[in-house]
């Protein structure tokens, strides 16, 4: 459990908070490349940390991400007119680029000293195509850090593959769920034995099932925490799971070494809603059309979307698609899609889950640990100004996670360690 000070301290990321000011030092995903298709496309709304943006592609194809209100009197920029290398506001046609300059003000006569006022401009952010994602970073602009190098965002596009989804609970919940390898066994499980692996993670499901309690090795690094979870895995040897916590919000989930990678980010919206963003991605290969048409489709691994929105069919009102006879016979919650079922448990803790009431157990040891850094760092940075060091670290975020039959000799450390946790292995 957690004291209600510091699950305030741990779920509040608005402006103004230790924990948003932490999270404003990192580049953040603010949407994805898709969302802005082609030069001079439509704006988008961007909802991040608590604070309204506008992102826009202009003629030349370059993203900018402004503060949503015009600052002449604060209309919305979304519904301007993207056209002619600028965001032209609908109000008064004040126009701006993509670094926020002011390029028009046609509603002052010439001569107006306002035109030539150069403290008039739209607040705009830095950003940064990578991965199939618009990163922004909405920290201090003179200090702006590298843009971390996680392995899928250095992958030709056809390596990889980005989605989001949409979750109604605060961003820790979500974390959590991600950096909780013990519940695979059971949320994941599926009671009918599956002709192959279905969600192509290797051994998963034979050793995850046959030993529900896996034993937790968890080393704090300077990229945030690798967790080693230890199962049984036959006469020999053990089966590890090695996940890898990337601060602030990125976990790398274990797949069998040559299978297709993942990783997660979840990024807050605001305190009580989150996008999960979801990549998969291979460094020796180009995604299959059968990978790419689960990930799209949707259905098993994948929630299926309504369609043109990144927002789950299944939710709260529907219970998730639940089918009470599937639970019964076919899969441990009845809920087909695997995504759906980390949806239905992670936003059924409530929007933000009370810590208090909490009983934790050894298989919540990374969970706690998680949390305690987080916590640490964000009132460390909000007393003192320290910034964690993996800020200006861009290549500690160069990991991989594994999920691995090792001798049962190897040490913790040694199995957290092995060169398959490094994207050149
Ligand atoms: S409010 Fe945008 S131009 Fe007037
Ligand atoms: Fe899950």
């Amino acid at each position: 459990m957690l004291n209600s000070e510091n699950n305030e301290i741990l779920t509040r990321v608005g402006p103004g908070t230790a924990m948003g000011g932490l999270f404003r030092q990192f580049w953040q995903p603010a949407l994805l490349c898709e969302e802005l298709p082609a030069p001079d496309c439509a704006p988008v709304r961007v909802r991040l940390m608590g604070e309204n943006f506008v992102a826009f592609r202009d003629s030349s194809g370059k993203v900018g991400l402004l503060d949503a209100h015009c600052p002449h009197r604060l209309a919305e920029l979304f519904f301007g007119r993207n056209e002619e290398g600028g965001l032209r506001c609908v109000y008064h046609g004040w126009k701006f680029s993509v670094t926020g300059e002011l390029l028009d003000m046609p509603s002052e006569p010439a001569g107006s000293p306002m035109r030539c006022n150069p403290n008039i401009r739209a607040k705009a952010y830095p950003v940064h195509e990578a991965g199939g994602i618009v990163w922004a970073y909405l920290g201090p602009q003179e200090s702006i850090p590298p843009l971390p190098q996680m392995e899928f965002m250095g992958l030709p596009a056809q390596n990889f593959y980005t989605s989001k989804c949409l979750m109604k609970c605060n961003y820790q919940q979500a974390l959590e769920g991600s950096i909780d390898t013990a519940h695979l066994t059971f949320l994941h499980r599926s009671m009918a034995p599956m002709q192959k692996d279905v969600f192509n993670v290797g051994h998963l499901q034979e050793y995850g099932d046959a030993d529900g309690a896996p034993r937790f090795f968890c080393e704090d690094t300077e990229y945030g925490m690798r967790i080693s979870a230890r199962r049984d895995g036959g006469e020999d040897t053990y089966y590890w799971r090695i996940t890898q916590w990337l601060m602030p919000a990125a976990v790398l989930v274990p797949t069998a070494e040559g299978l297709v990678c993942r990783a997660n980010l979840f990024i807050p919206i605001d305190d009580e809603n989150c996008w999960w963003y979801r990549i998969r991605y291979h460094a020796g290969r180009p995604l299959s059309d059968d990978e790419l048409a689960e990930y799209k489709g949707g259905g098993l691994d994948y929630a299926k979307l309504v369609p043109g929105t990144y927002i789950p069919e299944g939710n709260r009102a529907n219970d998730y698609l639940m089918d009470r006879t599937l639970q019964k016979s076919g899969s441990f919650t009845g809920i087909l899609s695997a995504q759906l079922q980390d949806l239905a448990v992670q936003e059924s803790q409530g929007a933000i889950a009370d810590r208090t009431k909490e009983h934790l157990g050894s298989s919540d040891t990374a969970i706690v640990k998680c949390r305690r850094r987080l916590i640490e760092s964000a009132k460390r940075f909000a007393t003192e100004g320290t910034i964690p060091a993996a800020v200006a670290r861009a290549d500690l975020y160069k990991r991989r996670a594994v999920a691995i039959l090792l001798p049962k000799e190897m040490t913790a450390d040694q199995a957290g360690t092995h060169p398959a946790t490094l994207p050149s292995a």
